[in-house]
């Protein structure tokens, strides 16, 4: 089969279409003809390698341990192993094509990909192949981190710093669906396309900074986290809740060690102190969860993934520098097999 392959650490130039094995399809396992696939920042961070503790996590210490990059695809399913109850071929379907945390090559940039049945769902019909490709690691980060839900019922007003991106488009609209108001920061280009999605009100971050306005929320939720919490804390209500989701800006945040990890813990400790913070004991939902969850909303037309642009398999370098060094809105795709997605 076709594939990207990914030899070494390093940048998207690193990144070569190869012809590869098919891969081995276990027992509770689906392989997936791939349709389509998306990129998002983590991806990006193990084609760099970095942050470089990513590498004692799993991801392959000198070289990636799996050289097919991507995690996020939609497919059909081609054949299932002998314990898989759920799917049969034929079947569309998509998912995430790793069980763990997203720091690892999950082999979606390929025509086909062998899966864990508990981490597909079965595509919902009134969304594209490139669609359903754009929403699982998105909606899992948000589903996760909105595990809160007492926070988003009608009337508590929710701030998302970043919603531009693919994490900020679905939680804009999973807050809205849940009848939150919702205030989304990003830069201007981004502020028509938000306001299409139901956010109620819109910040430019270039022009306003939403910790002085004087605009007190019951949620932020922090995409890029480009403010320390204590500046962060002005515009919360006292009983209100912060969440950093945390964005290393395609290595330009500086953090080439540990990333964000250390103040993330740092904001967990203090979580003993400051109510406004999580604790580490918020109950995570399962990627099966997840997945069931973000089906519904798709099926009931309740969120509509934005895609930016969308990329050929042979294009995945082009893809990445888009990503990486334009304002880019919602997800970029790379289409797998065109010749089918018509
Ligand atoms: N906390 C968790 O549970 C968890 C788990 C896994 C992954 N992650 C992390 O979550 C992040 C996911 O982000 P994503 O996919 O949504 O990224 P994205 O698509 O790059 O979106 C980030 C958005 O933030 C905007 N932005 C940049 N600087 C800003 C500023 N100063 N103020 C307001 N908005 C700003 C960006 O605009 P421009 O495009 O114009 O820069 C973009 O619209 C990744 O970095 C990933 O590593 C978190």
């Amino acid at each position: 089969m076709k594939a990207i392959v990914q030899e070494r650490y390093g940048s998207p130039d690193d990144l070569e279409l190869r012809e590869v094995e098919k891969p081995v399809v276990g027992d509770d396992d689906v392989l997936v003809r791939v349709r389509a696939a998306s990129i998002h920042p983590d991806v990006w961070h193990v084609v760099n390698g970095q942050p470089y503790v990513l590498r004692l996590m799993g991801a392959g210490f000198f070289r990636p341990k799996n050289p097919i990059p991507g995690t996020d695809m939609a497919g059909i399913v081609e054949c299932v192993g002998k314990g898989v109850t759920r799917f049969r071929a034929g079947d569309p379907v998509f998912g995430e094509t790793i069980a763990a945390h997203q720091w690892i090559n999950g082999g979606a940039f390929a025509e086909y990909v062998s899966v864990r049945q508990d981490l597909l769902a079965p595509k919902p019909d009134n969304i594209t192949f490139e669609q359903a490709a754009s929403v699982p690691t998105s909606g899992y980060i948000a589903l996760q981190n909105l595990r809160d839900w007492r926070r988003l019922r009608p009337g508590r007003t929710v701030l998302i710093n970043g919603a531009g991106g693919g994490v900020g488009t679905l939680t804009l609209q999973i807050a809205k669906a849940c009848g939150a108001h919702v205030t989304a920061v990003d830069s201007a280009g981004k502020l028509a396309m938000l306001r299409s999605l139901g956010a109620d009100e819109l910040i430019d971050f270039t022009q306003v900074d939403f910790t002085r306005r004087g605009v007190r929320y019951d949620l932020i939720f922090d995409v890029p986290g480009n403010r320390p919490f204590s500046a962060c804390r002005r515009a919360l209500k006292s009983d209100g809740r912060y969440v950093l989701i945390g964005h290393e800006r395609f290595g330009a945040s500086g953090k080439r060690v540990f990333g964000g990890i250390p103040y993330f813990l740092m904001l967990i400790f203090l979580s003993r102190f400051v109510k406004q913070l999580r604790g580490p004991c918020i109950p995570m939902p399962t990627k099966k969860e997840a997945m069931a969850v973000l089906r519904e909303l798709l099926e009931a037309g309740k969120i509509t993934p934005v895609i930016d642009s969308i990329y050929r398999l042979s294009e995945a370098r082009e893809a990445f520098r888009h990503m990486i060094e334009d304002d880019i809105q919602g997800k970029v795709i790379i289409t797998i097999c065109p010749v089918l997605n018509r």
